[in-house]
């Protein structure tokens, strides 16, 4: 279906409009961990978060770095936790800054699983659907460290897990956010209930793909008990592949057909998805073609993702294949990435040895070439 566009703008930078979103641009930035919460609380700052994202408002929708729900959650140095007062207290020091300037705010609700370690945890088991080994590197205080079996969570603490999404939710109301992301993509803890490569359970969360997704509707039944479902976003990537010990079968592109299509009977803010991360042409049960697939199965707000630039982006929203398009690279070195598409100013080149590094280098010190618009 090609959408027919109201101005002359492109569609990129045409306004979006739902029943539960309203945008200026159609250009999301991608949520993208950045470890610069090198504190005691693990918490934003207004000076490090606010100022980077701060930067960023005039994107459509900054949907922030992935925030831990609980002290079990954690996988990575220095990631921002969204489970006490201080981290509370630290994310709207941001919000408040975003605002002022403008924009749109999501946090992104993440729980890594199985691809922690036991280092974070005082010497305890990471959690995952069942205890099988990812085979991976999890990113350590002490650097990389090969990935352990997990230990295969009880009833207990899927439960316990289900809480704590729902009051992370409403922790990140309390903080001021526009909304909220699951984080249930990437070959994290949802994900490894969804894949039956990671999945062997043999309880009502394994099994059928009914099972395998039942974590996640559980979780989302919670939220929705403590703050609107239509401030609620979700995150998928079904064709990821070789990544964090994550492989397809030929459950695994059905299992997610099931999802999204029972996402259509919650009234969800919007669905993010990835186009695969890597060439997934030669592997078996993959689809390459993600937005095109699901575009005529959800009904909501479609965002995609991966790989998009200028180009790309106005395409497949003038295809009608997507609502959104999010960016993530391009946003870490253009923070004016909406007035550069506007304007047709060159982007900078991103620096991937600061991505995770601490302090504003390579984090707040990438500079607007345009007048940014508040
Ligand atoms: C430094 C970095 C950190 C990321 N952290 C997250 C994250 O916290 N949560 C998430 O869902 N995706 C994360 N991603 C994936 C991005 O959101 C995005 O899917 C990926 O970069 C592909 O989009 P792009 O080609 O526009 O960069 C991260 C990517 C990068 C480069």
């Amino acid at each position: 279906m090609k959408i027919q566009m109201s101005t002359d703008k492109q569609p990129l930078l045409q306004p979006y409009e739902s029943k539960n979103l309203k945008l200026r641009n159609r250009v999301v930035m991608a949520p993208m961990t950045r470890s610069r919460a090198n504190n005691a609380e693990k918490a934003a700052t207004g000076d490090l978060q606010g100022t980077y994202y701060e930067q960023r408002a005039s994107a459509g929708l900054i949907i922030t770095e992935g925030s831990q729900v609980s002290e079990k959650a954690v996988g990575y140095i220095n990631t921002p936790g969204i489970h006490s007062a201080a981290q509370v207290a630290g994310w709207k020091e941001v919000t408040e800054k975003v605002h002022a300037a403008g924009g749109t705010i999501f946090l992104q609700l993440w729980h890594v699983g199985r691809m922690s370690h036991p280092d974070f945890h005082n010497g305890d088991l990471p959690h995952s659907a069942s205890a099988i080994n990812p085979n991976s590197k999890s990113y350590t205080p002490e650097g990389f460290k090969d990935t352990v079996a997990p230990k295969e969570m009880t009833k207990e603490d899927i439960e316990q897990t289900i809480k704590d999404f729902a009051n992370a939710a409403k922790n990140a109301i309390e903080a001021g956010f526009d909304g909220v992301e699951i984080h249930s993509s990437n070959g994290y803890l949802f994900h490894q209930f969804f894949n039956a490569t990671s999945n062997h359970r043999t309880d009502e969360y394994g099994g059928s793909k009914e099972n395998r997704a039942r974590f996640l509707f559980e979780v989302l039944d919670a939220v929705k008990q403590q703050i609107p479902i239509q401030k609620v976003g979700l995150r998928l990537n079904p064709s990821l592949h070789g990544i964090f010990g994550m492989t397809m079968d030929e459950d695994t592109i059905p299992t997610f057909d099931y999802i999204i299509e029972k996402l259509n009977d919650y009234d969800l803010a919007y669905l993010h998805l990835s186009e695969p991360f890597t060439d997934v042409s030669e592997i078996p049960y993959a689809e390459t073609q993600i937005a095109k697939r699901y575009r005529p199965i959800y009904k909501g707000t479609l965002m995609i993702n991966s790989n998009f630039d200028q180009e790309k982006g106005n395409q497949v929203i003038e295809d009608g294949d997507a609502d959104l398009v999010a960016f993530g690279k391009p946003y870490i070195s253009n923070p004016d990435l909406v007035e550069r598409f506007e304007q047709g100013v060159e982007l900078t080149d991103w620096d991937q040895d600061t991505f995770y590094t601490p302090g504003h280098k390579g984090y707040t010190d990438y500079e607007a070439k345009t007048a940014v618009k508040a």
